[in-house]
């Protein structure tokens, strides 16, 4: 059973147990690391199991901050979330309490926006915060809305809510996005699995892990289908059943991983390794010289030791997929601070991607940022340890890769965020090798 937990209806930032780690770099990784499920794919599968009564089991889930946030988000509606056994989580929404998804979730996760589709489209309603509000900073959902809307909602906002309603069922549309959205395409995607009619979503964001949502979709008896890389249709159904699903690997984490080993000079198998997701990634290390070798689910990667490197500089910019994920883009900075020559990072997608570039020249890298969108890295760089923090996760994992290739001593606040999003980070690079402990914020620890 779900565990009673107290609903808070007005937001109240829970205290956060801050952390941080300490790392003692310059030890070259070596051995096996086996690559968890796909974050981004599990957080969509949480949302989409609440479109049937249905009991829906989900394995290979990552054990991470942000699903178990989307869990509570769920039991908090009065949705059944078990959780039997790690990497395991049940799913049975036959009663659904409150319709209401709170500030409280909204300021945790953007991804609680992905309950919008889900929950208007089985019940008719629901009121959602805005993950976009002022308070929390600039996130917009406005193509979100405007898919719910093409597809028959009416939805006003009010008060950092939006209440949205769908008089009788929604019923299919042609869905067309002024530019790629992922979760704008999934939140279309799954709306129109119960509304009446063919939804035609163009143009549909092409990453893996929402194809692995469509698996899911149609093993819950929905009919929907990728028919062109940038079309998704759906045929409405009344109702969709209960299913099992096996999450895809995170092309990001194993990103992550081979970076590791690239940077420290290390040799690495990835397990589980999800290689045919990685193209434009692979391409970059292929242009940056590091040594990768693809099997049928495992990445091997052999780093260039440090005293004989031979990395060269690259141009790279960020895209939707099958372009580079800019959630790879700061694990691919912190290789170029190892390359010789100067390289140019274009971030497309995002604004506030390269802001934690300062952080990285704290350690010694040769950075400059030009405009928000465009930063330039000259390498190779001598990195050193230093105290440095960061505020997301993406930038948190590229500051511990850092600091394994680092001389000396790095302390990174901050390091809560990393575990939205990475699953037991420092366990597997202690398994690795490496000399990473993660303390409590306050506890007495030396820099070097
Ligand atoms: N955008 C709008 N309006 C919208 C939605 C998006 O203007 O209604 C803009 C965004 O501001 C951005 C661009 O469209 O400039 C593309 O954003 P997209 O909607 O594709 O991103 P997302 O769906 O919000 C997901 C991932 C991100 C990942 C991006 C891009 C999840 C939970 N999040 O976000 O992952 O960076 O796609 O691939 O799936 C992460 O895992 O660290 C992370 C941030």
């Amino acid at each position: 059973m779900a565990e009673a937990r107290p609903f808070h209806w007005e937001y109240r930032p829970e205290p956060v147990a801050r952390e941080i780690f300490r790392i003692e770099g310059g030890r070259p990784l070596s051995g096996t690391v086996r690559v968890s499920g796909a974050k981004n794919a599990a957080l969509k599968m949480l949302a989409a199991a609440v479109l049937t009564g249905e009991r829906c089991r989900l394995t290979n889930m990552p054990e991470i901050e942000d699903v178990r946030v989307m869990a509570e988000t769920l039991r908090d509606l009065g949705v059944v979330v078990d959780h039997p056994a790690p990497n395991v989580y049940e799913v049975a929404a036959g009663d659904v309490d409150w319709l209401f998804v709170p500030l409280e979730a909204a300021a945790k996760m953007r991804a609680s926006f992905m309950l919008l589709g889900p929950l208007l489209t089985r019940f008719g309603r629901v009121i959602i915060s805005n993950p976009g509000g002022d308070r929390i900073g600039r996130r917009p959902v406005n193509l979100h809305v405007d898919a719910m809307r093409a597809l028959g909602a009416r939805i006003e906002y009010r008060n950092g809510y939006y209440f949205a309603q769908a008089p009788g069922r929604l019923r299919g549309a042609m869905v067309t996005f002024p530019f790629v959205s992922v979760m704008g395409t999934e939140n279309a995607m799954l709306a129109a699995t119960l509304a009446d009619g063919h939804t035609v979503i163009r143009p549909a964001a092409q990453e893996p892990e929402i194809d692995d949502l469509i698996a899911f979709l149609q093993a819950m008896g929905a009919e929907v289908e990728r028919t062109a890389p940038d079309v998704i249709e759906v045929e409405g159904r009344r109702r969709l059943r209960g299913a099992d699903h096996h999450v895809i690997a995170d092309r990001i984490e194993a990103g992550t991983f081979v970076v590791a080993a690239a940077v420290t000079g290390g040799q690495l198998t990835l397990e589980g390794a999800p290689c045919e997701h990685l193209g434009a990634f692979l391409d970059v290390l292929g242009a940056v010289g590091v040594a990768v070798a693809c099997g049928r689910d495992t990445i091997e990667v052999i780093g260039s030791p440090p005293a004989e490197r031979a990395y060269r500089a690259c141009d790279l910019v960020t895209a939707p997929y099958p372009g580079l994920a800019t959630d790879l883009q700061p694990p691919t900075a912190v290789l170029l601070t190892q390359a010789a020559g100067e390289s140019h990072i274009h971030e497309a997608i995002f604004e506030d991607r390269l802001e934690w570039l300062a952080e990285l020249g704290r350690m010694g890298a040769r950075v400059t940022i030009d405009d928000p969108h465009r930063a330039t890295v000259s390498g190779p760089s001598r990195l050193h340890g230093a105290e440095v923090s960061i505020g997301d996760l993406r930038a948190g994992a590229s500051l511990i890769l850092a600091a394994l290739a680092a001389d000396g001593t790095t302390l990174i606040h901050g390091a809560h965020h990393v575990h939205r999003g990475y699953e037991n980070i420092e366990g597997k690079f202690l398994d690795l090798g490496a000399r990473i402990e993660r303390l409590a914020e306050g506890s007495p620890v030396t820099s070097s």
